[in-house]
């Protein structure tokens, strides 16, 4: 197929074919550059993908944008065509290939399979923008992809300074994918090397050579060994696999450009696609689930484009009769971070503001009616109960009580430190749908949790990933029935106070502790746990940015003494192994 076949030119974005990009000496100006943007079924990613690139300092009348898409089934041609529009008068140039149809290539038999076509027409772009480059005496070009979000707005100029051929900011992902390989076969497959891992995790940081560089990376075109780059046709000695990466690292190969890997600053980030057998939609959740992992482990909000809005959502209560986020007003943001999260997600929830435990002073605790269950000491510190602890029972406690009033079947509480596993929506609708199916009865269901054993524990019959908990500790988030919460408001606990994720293994029998347990009578709680969990504590005791709310205060009956969360083991022991998904785990396979 002729690529100019299927150029197709918007009116008002005139190609201006051999206008060159150098129009004054060099030395006066930052070098130019063209960025090239190939875009497929890619419209939930292109906001904050382009949203990056309008960010970045580097001067835009430097820059000239080529972008091509085609074979769409959502909006991606819109959404590109909308922010070209706006940025138009802004860059040296804006250029565009748009096929509008066919939305399939003959050979796909779904959206996340690549038949050769496909391969082949990637390919075929990637060399039409390095022509267009070349033929405009563009400096640089820099590849990216629609789903590659530059957060750091240097990127340009930090890999610049690097001054090499081809050079790749290091992208971080939701698991150990990134955007090179460290060896490759001899077959030219992806070969583990011991490098990777202390590469993605930073552990070895500067820059690196490596065989193999995709989806964002930075080409120097002034360097006579860039000449013979290509992406297509593949060179004529090539016999590996039709894959357009790989290809491309051929050609490196036999042009004798060494690519390089940069990992000393945090760049921007990289969706893990979806695999084969997935749906396109499934490229949309892992991406959600990305902004998720940056905002909560190294605070980085994407922000859409200028131009072209976030994608809609319309968040919802899952089916639970109400959902609560539990967040002192004190702490804006972590209320923020947890807001936003649900909304990425679609789902809506009602904010009930904690009981803030450093508030209340001794006497007012008492005068509530308050009395801690006699002999009880934190197992780990042996410091006796906290003003943060209490603020945290009272809190919960609320949630129980309106769910009695207002008869409430089933509910959903969240605390603000929580950490989303990935597709966690689609996960609990799956969950609760078996769990009414399996007509189980049910009182309490751990979401997130600290297995305290390392027992096994017993699976239950006809809903999978669901098992009867064991000791436990943490409230971080759980789903409480109307018959789970009335148990809980029937023992009254607040004169016998004890911290509230101890609370629960007594009610449901669970706790090692005779003494504790001989408070309470009825200690029939039927508690489940999901296994994996689907939510984390978003930082552990000791991590930097840990700041627990409950653990960190005053006791709770004498105003004077301040208490930290020092010397507990309670959370430090968190089971960081536990977590399955990270920015920086090193727990999964790099492809
Ligand atoms: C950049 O690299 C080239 C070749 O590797 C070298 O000749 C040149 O001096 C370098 N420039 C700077 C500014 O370091
Ligand atoms: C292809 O391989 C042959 C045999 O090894 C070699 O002689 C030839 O130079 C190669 N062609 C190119 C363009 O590298
Ligand atoms: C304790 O708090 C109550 C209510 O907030 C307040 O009326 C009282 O003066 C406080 N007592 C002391 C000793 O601070």
């Amino acid at each position: 197929m002729d690529p100019a076949a299927i150029l197709l030119l918007l009116p008002g974005l005139a190609l201006v074919a051999g206008q060159a990009l150098v129009t004054e000496p060099a030395q006066d100006r930052p070098p130019s550059l063209v960025i090239a943007i190939i875009a497929r079924n890619a419209a939930y990613s292109l906001p904050y993908m382009l949203g990056a690139l309008e960010r970045f300092k580097y001067p835009k009348d430097r820059v000239s944008v080529w972008s091509a898409t085609d074979h769409n089934e959502d909006q991606t041609s819109k959404v590109l065509q909308d922010w070209l529009e706006g940025v138009r008068p802004l860059y040296h140039t804006v250029e565009w290939i748009a096929q509008e149809t066919p939305s399939w290539y003959p050979e796909e038999t779904g959206p996340k399979q690549w038949p050769k076509e496909r391969y082949e027409h990637v390919m075929r772009l990637r060399q039409e923008a390095l022509d267009y480059a070349r033929r405009n005496n563009a400096d640089y070009i820099l590849y990216t992809d629609a789903d590659n979000v530059l957060s750091n707005e240097n990127t340009l100029e930090l890999l610049m300074a690097e001054n090499k051929t081809l050079i790749a900011p290091m992208l971080d992902s939701q698991t150990g994918y990134s955007n090179f390989w460290c060896g490759i076969t001899p077959q030219g497959f992806y070969r583990r090397t011991p490098d990777y891992y202390p590469t993605v995790n930073r552990q070895r940081t500067g820059c690196f050579p490596v065989p193999m560089v995709h989806s964002t990376f930075l080409v120097d075109l002034r360097r006579e060994e860039s000449h013979c780059l290509a992406f297509y046709p593949p060179h004529v000695n090539y016999t590996w696999t039709f894959d357009d990466i790989i290809v491309f690292a051929y050609s490196c190969l036999a042009a004798g450009v060494q690519g390089y890997v940069c990992n000393n600053h945090h760049y921007g980030y990289i969706n893990v696609p979806a695999q084969p057998h997935q749906e396109m939609e499934d490229d949309h959740l892992n991406f959600v689930h990305l902004m998720l992992e940056a905002m909560a482990v190294e605070g980085v909000t994407f922000l859409p484009s200028e131009f072209v809005p976030a994608p809609q959502r319309n968040p919802d209560k899952m089916g639970f009769d109400e959902v609560f986020l539990i967040n002192l007003l004190r702490r804006p943001e972590k209320r923020e971070r947890m807001l936003h999260s649900l909304h990425l997600q679609e789902i809506s929830c009602r904010v009930l503001d904690a009981v803030d435990g450093s508030a209340l002073n001794s006497s007012a605790i008492k005068r509530m009616g308050i009395n801690l269950l006699p002999g009880y000491y934190d197992p780990f510190s042996g410091r006796t109960l906290t003003k943060g602890e209490v603020g945290c029972f009272l809190s919960h406690f609320q949630i129980w009580k309106e769910i009695a009033e207002n008869q409430l079947d089933a509910t959903l509480v969240f605390e603000d430190d929580v950490r989303f596993g990935s597709f966690f929506k689609r996960k609990m609708m799956r969950l609760m749908n078996d769990v009414r199916k399996a007509q189980l009865d049910w009182d309490l269901i751990y979401i997130g949790r600290k297995q305290v054993t390392t027992d096994p524990e017993e699976a239950v019959d006809n809903v999978p990933y669901l098992v009867v908990a064991d000791y436990s500790y943490w409230t971080l988030c759980y789903i409480i029935s109307l018959q789970g919460a009335l148990k809980l408001l029937n023992a009254e606990p607040l004169s016998k106070m004890l911290p509230v994720d101890e609370f629960l293994p007594i009610m449901s029998d669970t706790h090692p502790n005779e003494e504790y347990k001989k408070h309470f009578v009825n200690r029939n709680l039927q508690m489940y746990s999901v296994n994996p969990l689907l939510v984390y504590p978003t930082h552990y005791t000791g991590e930097p940015n840990w700041l627990s709310d409950t653990e960190t205060s005053t006791l709770w009956d004498d105003d004077n003494v301040r208490t930290d969360w020092s010397g507990s083991q309670k959370t430090l022991k968190g089971s960081r192994g536990e977590i399955q998904h990270g920015l920086h785990s090193s727990s999964h396979d790099e492809l």
